[in-house]
């Protein structure tokens, strides 16, 4: 399908119907480069819910570019091959660099231009590693105590001011360049925490630019800002109203938003109409629950790879007296991954005769090493992992099968032959994983939903729910989820996929680009 972004004439600032090219801006891009062994370049998928929602769709929008960091040495090899302009590559089946070498081979997808931006080291560690994960991410997760922290010392400050806003600064100019090289009229897509202070620049510089923010994770209440200084906390809001719409997973987010411009801000706001004033402009506050792409998800979980990974699986864990519980996650603290072996744990004493039938199989990503927070939750990962191990191990298996690998068509076969899913987040902006796992599991699995993630909201219903802090509850959420009856599971997940097949990745965008006044049509020009 070749869509573009056509501009109706109900948008009060564009007047007649015109095709707007698309400028995307993400930290994390869609492929990231590096070497092998025989210094041969390799590119390997960007990790993480943003980058699985996003790649489908972006070799969709016609003459699109997706901004993005360099984030290996590899990635500012490539970019600076190109003078900084922006390289073509192939995100599917597999991510490839296109004009390295000439034309494709014929197997590549379309192709995407991407504009890796090169970010001074020092200026990146603390954009990254001291503000935007700990601090903002901890915040709107809310995982701090505040007895004893954050702690914003003149670190903070420096990081606050050389990291979050240059970077911000940095990556406003890249947007700018090439709305501009689109002759200043493009449809600005932003994305995520780490760019809050983008769109107030872009509008300033590209007032024919129509600028839209999606937010991936949640969006606390206003009490919640209240840590961060107020230059800090009016920056981030007054950056974030330089959007025409700013967007979320759900809601309520979208109504914390408000709020916290009202209260924060003192702004007038709408709550019926979602909207807050600014000046002479309303901003508009939406949701748009983010999916995933259900074909393309079914076809890898068809493919030779994953058939492969399914039946190693199924040697080590089939057969029909054994069970299998998984998860597949980023080592994020986020997603509460040791209360979950804690619950394991509880679930085994409290049901020994499952001892050496129900194995859990967790597949997790290293996530985010750089930042302190993130090294000690791996660490605390190994350790309960080896005491329920050494606690339970039987004759030949451990009950925990740890594997900490990044590898999509080992997660999709695992999804195909579990039979629980356990999704157990303190708190998820959407959670894709519960939404993969549901449209191409073969075993009629259960979904073990934490309460406080955005898909809770659309799969709650057919799942058995968890409270992430109650390891009890937990525990005696899987027992139910591996004694459930096997009509009533297969009901649950066929009715959880037609929600997800009738609420895909595509739908997601057409929702934004109607409200922004941009509906999808043929590209004119192929
Ligand atoms: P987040 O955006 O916080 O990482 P999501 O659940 O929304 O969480 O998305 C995570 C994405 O990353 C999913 O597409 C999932 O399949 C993928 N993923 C997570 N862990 C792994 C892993 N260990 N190996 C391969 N893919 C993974
Ligand atoms: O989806 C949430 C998100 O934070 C994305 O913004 C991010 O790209 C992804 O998770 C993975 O995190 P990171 O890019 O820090 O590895």
């Amino acid at each position: 399908m070749g869509r573009s972004a056509i501009v109706t004439g109900s948008d009060p600032g564009i007047g007649q119907a015109t095709q707007l090219p698309v400028v995307l801006l993400s930290h994390r891009g869609p492929v990231s480069f590096g070497r092998d062994e025989q210094g041969r370049r390799t590119a390997s998928r960007g990790a993480g819910g943003l980058v699985t929602a996003l790649t489908g769709l972006i070799s969709d929008l016609p003459d699109a570019v997706w901004v993005c960091a360099a984030s290996s040495e590899e990635d500012a090899a490539v970019a600076a091959d190109r003078d900084g302009g922006a390289v073509e590559v192939a995100l599917e089946p597999e991510p490839r660099l296109l004009d390295e070498d000439g034309a494709g081979d014929g197997q590549d997808g379309p192709g995407v231009r991407l504009r890796l931006v090169e970010v001074d080291q020092q200026a990146h560690d603390d954009f990254y590693t001291v503000i935007a994960n700990p601090l903002l991410w901890f915040l709107q997760h809310g995982m701090y105590g505040l007895a004893l922290a954050p702690v914003l010392t003149k670190r903070e400050h420096a990081a606050w001011n050389d990291g979050y806003v240059a970077v911000n600064r940095l990556f406003a100019d890249a947007v700018v360049s090439e709305v501009q090289a689109r002759g200043g009229r493009a449809l600005v897509m932003l994305h995520d925490y780490h760019f809050y202070l983008v769109a107030r620049q872009v509008r300033e510089q590209c007032p024919g630019a129509v600028l839209s923010f999606f937010l991936h994770i949640p969006w606390p209440g206003p009490d919640a800002w209240r840590v961060l200084p107020p230059a800090w906390r009016e920056a981030v809001l007054n950056g974030l109203l330089g959007n025409d719409v700013v967007a979320f997973h759900t809601e309520g987010f979208a109504r914390n938003f408000l709020l916290t411009c009202q209260e924060l801000l003192g702004l007038p706001v709408d709550l019926e109409a979602m909207t807050v004033r600014v000046g002479d402009r309303e901003v508009a506050a939406r949701h748009y629950p983010i999916s995933i792409d259900v074909e393309a998800m079914r076809a890898l979980a068809a493919s030779p790879e994953v058939a492969e990974h399914a039946g190693q699986l199924r040697e080590v864990y089939g057969g029909e007296e054994r069970q299998l519980i998984l998860r597949v996650d980023r080592t994020d603290p986020s997603k509460n991954i040791v209360r979950g072996f804690e619950a394991f744990a509880t679930l085994l004493e409290d049901h020994p005769e499952l001892v050496g039938r129900v194995s859990f199989l967790a597949l997790l990503q290293p996530s985010r090493q750089d930042v302190p927070e993130y090294a000690d939750y791996l660490a605390e990962i190994g350790a309960i992992v080896a005491r329920v191990n050494a606690a339970h191990a039987g004759e030949g298996h451990e009950p925990i099968d740890l594997r900490l690998v990044e590898d999509q068509a080992l997660a999709v076969a695992a999804y195909t032959v579990c039979d629980v899913l356990m999704v157990n987040a303190l708190a998820d902006g959407m959670n894709l994983v519960a939404k993969e796992a549901v449209v191409v599991n073969t075993r009629e699995s259960v979904l073990a939903l934490s309460e406080n993630t955005g898909a809770h909201q659309e799969l709650g219903p057919f799942a058995v729910t968890l409270h992430p802090f109650d390891v009890q509850q937990q525990a005696d959420a899987l027992h139910e989820a591996l004694t459930m009856g096997r009509d009533l599971r297969r009901a649950r997940r066929e009715a959880a996929a037609r929600v997800v097949e009738e609420n895909d990745i595509a739908k997601w965008l057409t929702a934004q680009l109607t409200d922004l006044g941009v509906t999808p049509g043929d590209d004119q020009r192929s």
